[in-house]
């Protein structure tokens, strides 16, 4: 009987379940939107309620197209939008506070305070591997007990419980307050500025300085292990849940960059590029991250260097959503395509302060170069070069850091359909775009996580053995002009500074 590996994917937009065949193949896919909650500028949220009642729906529904039951599926992957924070009562399951979003930038305030305490943005890199930023977790966990009441007090008596995403799945599938299981894994961990990149443990210090209690802290297990038995009425009650990695994570492993050196780009709600770097922790000195790449059952850590870039594929939506410019994401390549060129538009997307290699949250988005010339065309334009421009800053702060450039760049996610950003991504980099046949990269990366922990795939070489070229782009633009473009980007990004301070 032929089986299959399920792996739910609890994005920043949406909310999926894929199931894999051996090959790699998906054979069965549901996916559906949660809301976006913006109680004011720069704050966003989630509901933990309705996301768990969307795992609940996608999964069923994913099994249900491919009329699968829960005997034809070996073990569950979990995978996730990374540092958005959920703090709820371990004795109702019930959250106190929406989750707050990677993207929410209401802890700058917290983040500059602990700065101020010594050693500045830099202050916990060497053991978090982290600027201080609004980005991750720790300074979420500490606004939610501020600012609920009676929360600081609940969470130092042991009755509340925090995780990123990945453990609030983890714990409702595994039972919720019924025996839910409280545990994350280092890729998820190493994003809350919380844990000691070396020993991957909560470091105390760091805690106590957060005013972040250890006992609302979930364990952390490796990223492929079996962690518990999914329960209730659900189709996957029973399976064992044996894999759990962070989305940029999962979407490195998926893509089978499991060699130093090698290196990808997934195009989302932001854009994450992950360079693995083997078992040695590479400190950045031009703005990136260092962060957990998977810890695999009781092998050593694998790290990577990760520069993460907030806004390119929510770019897109803003632009049908706030300007209704266009009325799907799918149109902007048409529309893009309507111009020669930028027309001299450039489009710093500061939504959430700029992040690598720049790390400002006094920035706010901008458009400049604006003349009467311009039109709708010159600016889809400008919206989809932002991604490309913001990649080449981060790529450029990798070969920085790793002194050894990089020859060409794998990329999956929802923008990679599109082919005049892949084309003008390939110009501006100046190195070969790669795209893989399978290009649900996040939910195979946790899928395999998953799979290995239970023997369904044997080891790294039936994951490379999976991955396949779909198409290439060589670049094409020539160097005075590249050059340019990137010298007005780069001018660009410095209009944004210093707006929201
Ligand atoms: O760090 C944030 C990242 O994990 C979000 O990814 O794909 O949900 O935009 P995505």
């Amino acid at each position: 009987m032929t089986q299959y590996v399920a792996a739910v994917d609890q994005g920043t937009t949406s909310t999926r379940c894929m199931v894999f065949d051996h090959s790699g193949r998906v054979v069965a896919a549901d996916q559906v939107e949660h809301r976006q909650i913006m109680p004011r500028a720069g704050w966003v949220e989630h509901d933990p309620a309705e996301i768990w009642e969307n795992v609940r729906r996608v999964t069923a529904a994913a099994l249900a197209k491919a009329d699968l039951v829960t005997e034809d599926v070996v073990t569950v992957g979990i995978t996730n939008q990374r540092e958005t924070t959920v703090v709820w009562d371990r004795a109702t399951g019930k959250p106190i506070h929406n989750a707050v979003v990677w993207q929410d930038t209401r802890t700058d305030a917290t983040c500059r305070k602990l700065g101020a305490l010594g050693g500045g943005q830099e202050r916990y890199r060497p053991r978090t591997g982290l600027p201080l930023a609004t980005y991750f977790s720790g300074p979420k966990i500490r606004w939610i007990l501020d600012n609920v009441e009676g929360a600081a007090e609940r969470a130092e008596a042991g009755e509340l419980a925090f995780g990123t995403m990945d453990t609030w799945v983890l714990w409702n599938l595994t039972g919720g307050p019924h025996g839910g299981v409280h545990v994350t894994d280092p890729t998820n961990a190493s994003r809350t500025l919380l844990m000691d990149l070396d020993s991957l443990s909560w470091d105390e210090e760091i805690c106590a300085d957060m005013g972040v209690p250890p006992s609302v802290l979930p364990e952390i297990r490796s990223s492929s292990e079996v962690y518990g038995k999914a329960r209730g009425r659900g189709p996957l009650s029973g399976l064992p849940v044996s894999g759990i990695l962070g989305d940029q994570q999962a979407a490195t492993f998926g893509q089978a960059c499991l060699s130093p050196g090698e290196a990808k780009n997934t195009y989302g709600t932001g854009n994450f590029v992950l360079l693995n770097t083997g078992t040695e922790k590479v400190m950045s000195e031009n703005g990136l991250l260092t962060t957990v790449c998977y810890q695999l059952g009781d092998q050593p850590p694998v790290y990577a260097l990760e520069g993460s870039i907030a806004v390119t594929g929510s770019l897109v939506q803003w632009l049908r959503d706030n300007l209704g410019i266009i009325r799907s994401a799918g149109e902007i390549e048409e529309l893009a395509g309507s111009v020669d060129d930028n027309g001299g538009t450039y489009f710093v997307p500061a939504f959430s302060g700029l992040f690598a290699p720049h790390w400002r949250s006094d920035a706010r988005g901008a458009i400049v170069g604006l003349t009467r010339y311009v039109n709708r065309g010159h600016l889809a334009r400008a919206v989809l070069e932002a991604t490309a421009f913001q990649t080449r800053e981060v790529i450029d702060a990798m070969n920085a850091d790793s002194g050894v450039p990089l020859k060409s760049l794998k990329v999956d996610g929802g923008m990679v359909v599109n082919e005049l950003l892949m084309q003008f991504q390939a110009d501006i980099l100046n190195v070969p775009v790669i795209r893989p046949v399978v290009n649900e990269t996040t939910a195979l990366g946790a899928a395999y996580a998953a799979g290995l922990a239970v023997g369904f795939w044997s080891g790294p070489d039936d994951i490379r053995a999976n991955w396949a070229k779909d198409r290439e782009w060589t670049p094409r633009m020539d160097e005075a002009h590249r050059e340019e473009q990137y010298a007005n980007w780069k001018k660009a990004v410095t209009r944004t500074f210093d707006w929201a301070r």
